[in-house]
């Protein structure tokens, strides 16, 4: 065997190599397109009307859930129970746990709301009405009830369309 041959048989195999992978790789996506296509047509259709009393709940909720993460997980953690990477180290009250249903400055939804805009004096909770639009601010809220799986009151989803 001369160092070419040697060369060649490599190649060889690393061109068989690349091939199986391919293959494999086209036999997962082939997988992923069919779970996509045929995942909706499995699970059932909800109910019109539920469909309807929940959509722009959900709506609203989701869109909650993506600002949430971006803005305030780093002190009320991803579920909600206070417990943020920053949340040690910050003066003044804990934030609290949103998950307990116990909210300290009242469940009423334009409690939570003006919470969420104007924020709580001497804590390190900020007001957010600079940083988030009304209907961003409704989302936030929105959330927050479905943090503690409680409903999204309907007083949120006033001027949602
Ligand atoms: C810098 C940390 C921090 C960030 C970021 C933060 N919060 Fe807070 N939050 C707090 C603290 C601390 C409290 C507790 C205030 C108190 O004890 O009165 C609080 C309280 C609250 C409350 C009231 C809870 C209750 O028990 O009444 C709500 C609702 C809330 N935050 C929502 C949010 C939302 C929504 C965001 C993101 C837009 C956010 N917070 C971002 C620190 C933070």
């Amino acid at each position: 065997m001369t160092l070419d041959d040697d060369l060649d048989a490599m190649e060889g195999a690393g061109t068989g190599n690349t091939r199986g992978l391919l293959v494999a790789l086209a036999a997962v996506a082939a997988l992923v397109v069919a779970a996509i296509a045929v995942g909706p047509l499995l699970s059932p259709r909800p109910e019109a009307d539920e469909q309807a009393a929940e959509g722009p709940a959900a709506a609203l909720a989701a869109e909650g859930k993506r600002l949430y993460e971006w803005r305030c997980v780093s002190c009320h953690g991803e579920t909600g129970v206070g417990d943020g990477p920053i949340a040690g180290d910050l003066t003044g009250p804990p934030p609290g746990d949103l998950t307990d249903d116990d909210w300290k400055h009242g469940d009423r939804p334009d409690r939570v709301l003006a919470v969420i805009a104007r924020g709580v004096d001497g804590t390190m909770m900020a007001g957010w009405d600079t940083a988030f639009a009304p209907d961003e601010l409704r989302a936030l809220a929105a959330y927050t009830y479905r943090l503690a799986g409680r409903d999204v009151p309907a007083e949120l989803l006033d001027g949602a369309e």
